[in-house]
């Protein structure tokens, strides 16, 4: 079956409302400096100039959103290196907003489709990995395009280091049921669950995203999932 690592093609809007003019400084000027270099290998020295050998734990975050989640634990953890990817331009803008208010020097961002950087990272490079309330895709004939699919998966299941963490969040609740499938049947995953609260409550040093603040007002449950690479 295909899945977005064969599809190769997003689906979701890239671009909203016309961008206010901060934020359209914030993307012509600030987002050069922070944008993963198109070409070349990806890691921590020729991100964020750390010396051979000495590099720091990297997070991924697939599809950021507004950013809000990536600049929270940015600003958590100081002396690791974040890199978000996401195709919407507005976000884009909202998350450059939150890299300068925050004085964040250890973010970077590509403005596109996750995939394209994943795969250019090296093997067991990635402390974490993060898919926050990814696009659901509720009906069936569109559940190819869901990035919980063998090809993403598998291509963060090797970018992630022995340990590292995979954190995924969704407030679908076919997608819940989908990701519990999916990821159940992976031998490479082990599920952070010991009893139902450890999915139901949201755990320690996972800041609340736009999404899930939207699913909660709006009465839905949301749901929290934490696997280590084994
Ligand atoms: C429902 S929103 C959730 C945003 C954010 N994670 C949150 O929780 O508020 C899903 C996001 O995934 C992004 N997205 C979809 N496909 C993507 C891809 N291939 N690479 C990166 N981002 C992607 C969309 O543009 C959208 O912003």
């Amino acid at each position: 079956m295909s899945d977005p690592t064969t599809l190769r093609r997003l689906y979701g809007r890239s671009k909203g409302r016309p961008l206010r003019a901060g934020q359209a400084a914030l993307i012509e000027e600030l987002l050069p400096a922070l944008s993963v270099p198109d070409e070349g290998p990806i890691d921590a020295r020729t991100l964020f100039g750390d010396a051979e050998g000495h590099g720091r734990p990297l997070h991924f975050e697939i599809g950021f959103g507004a950013g809000e989640h990536l600049a929270h634990r940015a600003d958590m953890l100081p002396d690791h290196g974040f890199i978000g990817a996401e195709p919407f331009l507005n976000g884009v803008a909202a998350a450059l907003g939150h890299v300068r208010d925050g004085h964040l020097a250890n973010v970077r961002l590509h403005m596109g489709d996750a995939l394209d950087v994943l795969e250019r990272l090296p093997d067991a490079s990635l402390a974490f990995v993060y898919l926050l309330h990814p696009d659901p895709w509720p009906k069936a004939r569109h559940a190819k395009r869901r990035m919980v699919n063998p090809g993403p998966l598998d291509l963060v299941s090797a970018k992630l280091a022995p340990g590292g963490e995979f954190r995924l969040g969704t407030d679908d609740p076919t997608y819940c049921r989908w990701a519990m499938m999916v990821m159940g049947g992976r031998a490479d995953f082990e599920w952070l669950a010991e009893s139902a609260k450890d999915f139901l409550a949201r755990p320690g040093g996972w800041p609340e995203t736009r999404y899930e603040a939207k699913a909660r007002r709006e009465g839905r449950e949301v749901w929290y999932f934490r696997y280590r690479r084994r």
